[in-house]
């Protein structure tokens, strides 16, 4: 039998998975093919994903199309397996001439749940978009695709600047100071800086800041490879942060712990105007929560670990409400890729002393029924800035 004959038969709607595999040679580009019906604008096109060591590329074809390229593609692999709502196939291919067809009819009808392919037009940053830094940084390859391990951060990154976009796009502002405390390999300051400058035309400076000495060489190192004068990276704890001009935006991903608190303070204590946090792990309520009403929740650890990551969010809104805040708890990504995945955007808008009374009574009504206080409150009060 000819591979085409064969893929005449199952490349229709009723395609559910299509693999490659057991390449014949091992030098060859691509050691797995996979095809899956998806929807495009609403047409059923067939999605090709072609795995290299390190990317999935993705090739959008026609039914018809999908046929020939695949009867080319299959020349170079040993072994096709197919499934569609009705019948599985297990092939074994000589060569595409002469295939061992072995077809089994599925005990239940499967219902082919067709994929909606939007992702081009979701992301700000695309794949393909010049961005060097990423490649230095191993988000990229060389040619810019996604490296395959890396897409979970490529989704955070781009999610969080959206979260941005969905503000920076309502300002007339020429001029942006920001901030990103606790930056590590600072992936986030270098896409945020790439954002302001190329895509949106603006004149900023970016500064990242960290703990360690290592990573923040080579974050210099890369900015100033690609010549980007308005982006600078500091070794040293947020708490040191000195700066002669006002904070716009100071940003916070995965901060760990009392990172962000600190982080907080340091931007309500200088005014800063935007804040955009997505908290780490919360260990310091943890440690601390107890109330007799919530033993049956608290004597379990997972719960625990939830609630005090929770009630430690809830607080730090709070207190940035308090400090003149207007404040959004938003879901950042999915929890598939991380279960840190709450972002507190704040925009500073002033507020009265009444309701800045109100709401310092009910957070400490709250405190004292939990036993507990954030390091964001304690830095406040110690500071005299509530
Ligand atoms: C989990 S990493 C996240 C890094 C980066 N934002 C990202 O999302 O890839 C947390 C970073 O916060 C830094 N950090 C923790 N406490 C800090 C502090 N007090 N001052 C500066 N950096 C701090 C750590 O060194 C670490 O690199």
């Amino acid at each position: 039998m000819h591979i085409k004959d064969l893929l005449n038969e199952v490349i229709n709607t009723n395609l559910d998975k299509l693999i490659l595999s057991n390449v014949k040679q091992k030098s060859y580009d691509y050691h797995k093919i996979t095809a899956r019906l998806v929807s495009i604008k609403g047409e059923a096109v067939i999605q090709l994903e072609k795995f290299t060591k390190t990317q999935a590329m993705h090739e959008n074809l026609s039914l018809d199309e999908a046929i020939n390229k695949l009867v080319l593609y299959a020349e170079y692999y040993k072994q096709m397996d197919v499934y569609t709502s009705t019948h599985s196939y297990a092939v074994k291919m000589k060569n595409i001439t002469d295939i061992h067809v072995s077809k089994k009819q599925l005990q239940n009808v499967k219902q082919v749940k067709v994929k909606s392919q939007n992702r081009e037009k979701q992301y700000i940053l695309s794949e393909g978009m010049n961005i060097p830094a990423l490649v230095d940084l191993g988000v990229f390859t060389k040619d810019f695709k996604i490296v395959n391990t890396k897409y979970d951060k490529y989704r955070q990154l781009n999610r969080f600047i959206e979260m941005i976009d969905n503000v920076i796009s309502k300002e007339d502002k020429d001029y942006y100071h920001i901030v990103d405390f606790g930056c590590g390999k600072s992936y986030l300051t270098f896409v945020i800086y790439y954002y302001f400058t190329q895509i949106k035309k603006k004149r900023v400076k970016v500064v990242g800041m960290d703990l360690k000495d290592s990573v923040i060489k080579h974050c210099n190192e890369v900015a100033s490879k690609y010549g980007y004068k308005d982006l600078h990276f500091i070794s040293g704890d947020i708490k040191d942060y000195v700066s002669e001009e006002p904070i716009d935006m100071m940003v916070t991903l995965h901060a760990c712990d009392v990172a962000t608190d600190i982080a907080m303070f340091h931007a309500i204590s200088k005014d800063a105007r935007l804040l955009f946090s997505v908290p780490c792990c919360h260990h310091e309520l943890n440690s601390n929560i107890k109330a007799d009403s919530m033993s049956f929740v608290l004597k379990h650890g997972i719960l625990k670990d939830r609630l005090s990551a929770i009630y430690t969010d809830a607080m730090r809104g709070q207190l940035l409400e308090i400090c003149g805040y207007n404040v959004d708890m938003l879901e950042y990504v999915d929890d598939e890729g991380s279960l840190k995945n709450i972002m507190v955007r704040a925009k500073k808008q002033g507020i009265s002393k009444e309701k800045k009374a109100r709401l310092l009574k009910e957070l400490i009504v709250f405190e004292n029924e939990i036993n507990g206080k954030c390091m964001l409150h304690k830095l406040l009060e110690g500071n005299k800035l509530l």
